[in-house]
């Protein structure tokens, strides 16, 4: 049962994985090439943009001299079903060849070794700290202050103390979350995929804690996700200093077509949705099967209004990417037939790595203007 929730949680880790398997990946090299050198001391800015500016609003652009992504099928770091590459997904020429360009401002891409040497500047300037033990970033980084990825299930704990019931504390902080409070420089929350309603059928449901009992009358997925939201948010407030830089990253959407997953939904598009499409597919209004993103971050923005946290919204650009999921190229023969195809993940490289950008680009902003 254990194995069955916490593997829900999976999928929102992807984007740290990624941010931080990829600096890291990128990054090593270069270190120990340089490993015998003094680390650069000239003070420079890495990005130009400006702090005000709308990252998230603007449209996906077709750029066919658009720079090649940084790595290729052989990253050892990718799970096999987001390979595309690999697993000759069609199109992924294509798929890297649009550009998210933002109203504004100038989304760039991210340069791993300037943005790293930076951020050690900042952040042994202003913000001194004791250096320990890397989650992610191995050893030899370990001159780094780090920026603490944070994989946090929003189930604050849960267990299976009757057979095939989940329970879910909304008042209880997990252990995972004790270590968080004071030592990372950056944070980024978000809310995976636990509350999946297809996970919890009426014979084995979620069910809500307050105060060691069931919560009654009891709560459904929606209204405990959203007080377990609450919780959470207060928590935060209340534990984590006020210089820590502390983002809520928004839902992931999927584009099912013509059913759910396991319902033939299919995801066999060659080029992004148009802007007029969105709101027919996402919006919870039109009841598709695809709304449950915007359904949450409604919740989401709710809860972390009025306070310290940045709300990342990296929905509605990935709203417009129908066509940047693996679907059928899942690199196993009966992987469609046996799971459906895959509409929920993404293909890499491709769209994550603008997510990357993005939250490079503002923790940036977010340190320099203090
Ligand atoms: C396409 O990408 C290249 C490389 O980043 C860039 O120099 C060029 O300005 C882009 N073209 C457009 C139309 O944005
Ligand atoms: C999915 O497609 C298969 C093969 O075409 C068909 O047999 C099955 O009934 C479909 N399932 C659903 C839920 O539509």
């Amino acid at each position: 049962m254990h194995t069955k929730l916490y593997s829900s949680i999976f999928p929102s880790i992807i984007l740290l994985s990624l941010v931080f398997l990829f600096l890291y990946s990128t990054f090593l090299p270069l270190y120990t090439n340089n490993n015998s050198s003094p680390l650069p001391t000239n003070k420079f800015l890495p990005f130009s943009s400006s702090s005000t500016c709308n990252l998230f609003d603007g449209n996906w652009v077709s750029n066919s001299t658009k720079a090649k992504p940084f790595y290729d099928e052989t990253c050892p770091f990718h799970r096999n079903a987001w390979n595309c590459l690999k697993n000759k997904r069609d199109n992924m020429g294509v798929i890297n060849s649009w550009e998210w360009v933002p109203k504004d401002c100038n989304l760039e891409r991210i340069d791993p070794w300037r943005f790293l040497e930076w951020l050690m500047q900042v952040l042994k300037s202003g913000r001194e700290r004791e250096l320990g033990e890397g989650l992610i970033f191995p050893s030899i980084m370990s001159q780094l202050p780090i920026i603490g990825p944070f994989c946090l299930p929003n189930t604050i704990s849960a267990q299976d103390e009757l057979k095939g019931v989940y329970r879910v504390d909304v008042d209880i902080v997990a252990d995972d979350w004790s270590s968080i409070t004071d030592f990372y420089d950056v944070l980024v929350f978000n809310t995976g995929h636990w509350w999946g309603y297809d996970k919890f059928p009426k014979e084995t449901p979620l069910i809500f804690y307050r105060h060691g009992r069931p919560i009654n009358p009891p709560l459904g997925l929606l209204d405990g996700f959203q007080v377990v939201l609450e919780n959470m948010v207060h928590h935060i407030q209340k534990e984590v200093p006020k210089n820590t830089l502390k983002f809520w990253r928004l839902q992931s959407p999927r584009h099912f077509y013509g059913g759910e997953w396991n319902q033939n939904g299919s995801c066999l598009f060659d080029r992004p949705l148009e802007e007029d499409q969105l709101d027919l597919w996402f919006d919870p209004s039109n009841n598709g099967v695809n709304k449950e993103a915007r359904t949450l971050n409604h919740l989401i923005k709710e809860a972390v209004q009025g306070t310290d946290i940045q709300v990342l919204d990296l929905t509605r650009l990935s709203e417009f990417r129908a066509d940047a999921h693996p679907a059928i190229w899942l690199g196993q023969k009966d992987a469609v037939s046996i799971w459906g195809q895959d509409c929920m993940h993404w293909c890499l490289p491709g769209v994550p790595d603008t997510w990357v950008d993005i939250l490079v680009q503002l923790i940036h902003n977010s340190f320099e203007t203090g």
